[in-house]
């Protein structure tokens, strides 16, 4: 694989959660892979009064307790590469000491200026920093390239998205600016287009005249945890639909790609958000739900609103889901379904796709439910691909039984599978945007989305329905899916294993 250039990867919010349990550890998780340049150093940014020592110090523990470590004095060595500048980030002035920071690391490394500046911090200021690091000419590639890392979420509706990327590129041009969707990241995400793309067998049934509908399930059997203040403002649809499942379904919807150049597949995803049709009855095609309190295995598990810093009276939705068309010739009128909710049985992000029956059933014993094949692919946990089939039950007659065929990524031994970040990291160090998420197609995303959220704020006749901790959400989501005897399908941990009862 490709080794980056030598490069400074500066993290603003280098004091908070997110630097010390996922970035740190998956960046070390590249040294390990021998996947980082030569020279590289790390210049953590914050508010905090914190020496370079310090920050070493709690960055090698950090790598201590999220890493596999199998030999301490090789992260010892490794965060001698780590600094610290303390700054006001609202004050502009303050950025002078980034920008000598850099040039004196520049210096001692003896590299050229290549910088990748990381913001980690509360989206309030994901427009801020740009800005003052435009002012202090520190987007300026003259002397060495520059990039831009900005967390999820980008905007909070479109106006906002439409602000955010207007504000960013007055510094820094598209180009530049790598926006974390961290689920293009993930291995089994990407392998929808291998899966799509490297097999001539899907790819002709792949439309409108063999599949029936598709349904993107992403179930999250945890609650919001510590994050109910943040969660709040936010919701089901803002936190995981605008977002991740919109990327999964443009993956699975768009076209194929002239190349697998970046351009060429943003082009294509684009597209496809471009094709969204406007959701014409929010009530009809969208079901919100909030989780109430219940027992999970007899144990008491408290409702959405007892949750610390969640509103008592809070409508914010935890479970959402939505039927959607794509207006176009590939899918015109084939129905499209995805449901996210927290505090679901299990935790599980899989894509089902439903072929049509047969045009005529010669074997009785076939319920039209059974009599649909379908692909499902797997994306977590239990990773792999599922195909549902009829076969012949051994004996007299003609019974018609469905059976799996499986693959499970864990059955690759030996393969090392490069998590969300350490795989988006490396991509932004080596230049390659492909798994980021474009400017225009945010905006697009957010396009869709955008009248949900405003008339469900609007409009209080929609209703919110309770769910019980632990359940599927509300029945009510049943009736999204259209067709006699079908519904969602249920899945376990295990992907093959989807019979009435499971492990949940
Ligand atoms: C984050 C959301 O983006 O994705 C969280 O903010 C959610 O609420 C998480 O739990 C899910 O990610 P993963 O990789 O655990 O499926």
């Amino acid at each position: 694989m490709n080794k980056p250039d030598n490069h400074i990867l500066t993290i603003f919010g280098a004091s908070g959660d997110l630097t010390k349990r996922k970035l740190v550890p998956e960046i070390y998780e590249l040294k390990k892979q021998n996947l980082l340049p030569d020279k590289f150093a790390i210049l953590g940014i914050g508010r905090k009064e914190l020496s370079d020592e310090a920050f070493r110090n709690k960055m090698y523990n950090a790598i201590l307790e999220f890493n596999n470590i199998d030999n301490k004095e090789n992260v010892k060595e490794f965060v001698k590469n780590f600094y610290f500048q303390t700054i006001d980030t609202k004050s502009a002035d303050d950025y002078a000491k980034v920008k000598s920071r850099i040039e004196g690391l520049v210096a001692e490394y003896s590299i050229d200026e290549n910088v990748i500046f990381y913001l980690s911090t509360p989206p309030s200021l994901y427009g801020i920093i740009p800005e003052y690091l435009g002012k202090h000419n520190l987007a300026n590639e003259d002397k060495g390239w520059k990039r831009i890392i900005v967390e999820k979420p980008f905007g909070y509706d479109l106006q906002s998205a439409i602000e955010l990327n207007k504000s960013i590129k007055q510094s820094f041009h598209e180009d530049q600016i790598y926006r974390i969707d961290h689920y293009l990241g993930k291995e089994t995400v990407q392998n929808l287009l291998v899966t799509r793309f490297s097999n001539g067998i899907f790819e002709p049934l792949w439309n409108r005249n063999f599949v029936q509908h598709i349904e993107i399930t992403s179930a999250e059997s945890l609650g919001v945890e510590n994050r109910g203040g943040y969660y709040d403002s936010s919701g089901a649809v803002r936190d995981m639909i605008q977002n991740h499942l919109l990327q999964i379904v443009a993956l699975v919807a768009m076209e194929p790609p002239s190349s697998i150049e970046s351009n060429s597949i943003r082009n294509e995803m684009l597209k496809v958000f471009h094709s969204l049709r406007p959701i014409e009855n929010i009530k009809e095609q969208v079901i919100r739900g909030q989780y109430v309190s219940s027992k999970i295995k007899g144990e008491a598990v408290q409702g959405y609103r007892e949750e610390e810093g969640v509103d008592p009276n809070s409508k914010t939705e935890t479970y959402a889901a939505v039927k959607f068309y794509i207006d176009n010739w590939r899918w015109g009128g084939i129905p499209f379904y995805v449901r996210h909710g927290k505090r679901l049985p299990t935790k599980v992000t899989e894509v089902v796709v439903h072929f049509k029956p047969t045009p005529h059933s010669i074997f009785k014993s076939q319920s039209l439910g059974e009599a649909c094949n379908r692909l499902v692919i797997r994306i977590q946990p239990d990773e792999g691909i599922l195909l549902k089939f009829g076969m012949k039950v051994p004996g007299q007659g003609f019974s018609v039984q469905n059976v799996n065929m499986d693959f499970h990524y864990k059955d690759l031994s030996n393969v090392h599978l490069a998590s969300a970040y350490e795989r988006l990291l490396h991509d932004c160090m080596v230049g390659d945007s492909t798994l980021y998420a474009r400017g225009d197609a945010v905006e697009a995303a957010w396009e869709f989305i955008d009248p949900i959220l405003k008339n469900w704020k609007d409009d209080n006749s929609i209703p919110l329905f309770g769910y019980p901790a632990g359940t599927w959400g509300p029945e009510n989501a049943d009736d999204l899916i259209e067709g006699a005897h079908l519904t969602w399908r249920y899945p376990c941990k295990n992907l093959s294993d989807d019979g009435s009862y499971c492990e949940l």
